[in-house]
């Protein structure tokens, strides 16, 4: 299975830090934000991996990652988002890499502990559809929410002011190769973005998008509370670790 960043968006909710780097090259802990995505694919196996850049110093990507070496791949490839239109806008950017095959998307400022091997040899046997991962959280109002109905979720509502459930939709997706052609079929939200909860959404109410818990923490790292809970999270996992 191929994989996919969307590292796009212009990050102007981190200003001034964002000022003079890309939101996805500052630091979370030890590390830049982009290297958790991408250690969290290549962990899991995933050798093709390409990043939707955009924003403010797209150059600072390959200054970091270069041909994605240090990470044990052979080459990296990368394209380019102009302004913010979506989550969905920017994957659609992926479809000529994509090539009609399965692929694992992974939000640029999303920073997951749990290695997805596991997930990614599940959805390469699941026949149709799509694979979404939920954290249950004290703050869903700030996420895409799922609302689920015994074994499955009935619906994705984004950023509700009247969450129905604790259970936040994580920026990991797994997609079959249909995907580009939902996208075509979207409408920008009214907040002006392609959302990809229109997309999960679409597969909900076909039946064919499964789920399930992430175990480990997660976290986004798109805002100053969230860039700090972040760096905590992975501190106190590698203290841990000592
Ligand atoms: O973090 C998970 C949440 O991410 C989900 O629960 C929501 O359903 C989903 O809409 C998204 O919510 P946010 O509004 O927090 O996403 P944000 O605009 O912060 O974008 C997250 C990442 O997506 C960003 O780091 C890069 C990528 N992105 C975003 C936009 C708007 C792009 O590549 N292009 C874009 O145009």
């Amino acid at each position: 299975m191929k994989g996919i960043i969307l590292a796009g968006g212009t990050g102007t909710r981190l200003l001034p830090l964002t000022k003079v780097t890309n939101k996805h090259c500052l630091a979370v802990f030890k590390k830049p934000m982009i290297y958790y995505p991408l250690e969290t694919l290549v962990n899991a196996g995933i050798k093709d991996v390409l990043i939707v850049t955009g924003g403010n110093s797209p150059g600072d990507f390959l200054k970091l990652l270069g041909n994605g070496k240090e990470f044990g791949l052979k080459e990296l490839h990368y394209t380019y988002q102009e302004g913010s239109g979506g989550i969905a806008e920017a994957l659609g950017l992926a479809e000529d890499f994509a090539d009609n095959g399965k692929v694992a998307v992974i939000l640029g400022d999303n920073i997951f502990e749990d290695n997805i091997s596991q997930a990614v040899k599940d959805f390469e046997k699941q026949k149709l559809g799509a694979k979404l991962f939920l954290k249950k959280v004290p703050d869903p109002e700030r996420f895409g929410v799922a609302e689920i109905k015994g074994k499955k979720i009935i619906n994705i509502e984004e950023k509700p002011k009247k969450p129905k459930s604790n259970y936040a939709v994580t920026g990991l997706y797994m997609y079959n190769g249909h995907v580009f052609d939902v996208i075509k079929t979207l409408k920008p939200s009214q907040r002006g973005e392609l959302e990809i909860t229109d997309v999960n959404n679409f597969y909900i109410k076909q039946e064919t998008a499964t789920y399930e818990v992430i175990k480990g923490f997660w976290s986004d790292a798109g805002t100053f509370e969230s860039l700090l809970r972040a760096s905590n999270l992975v501190a106190a996992k590698a203290k841990l670790k000592t």
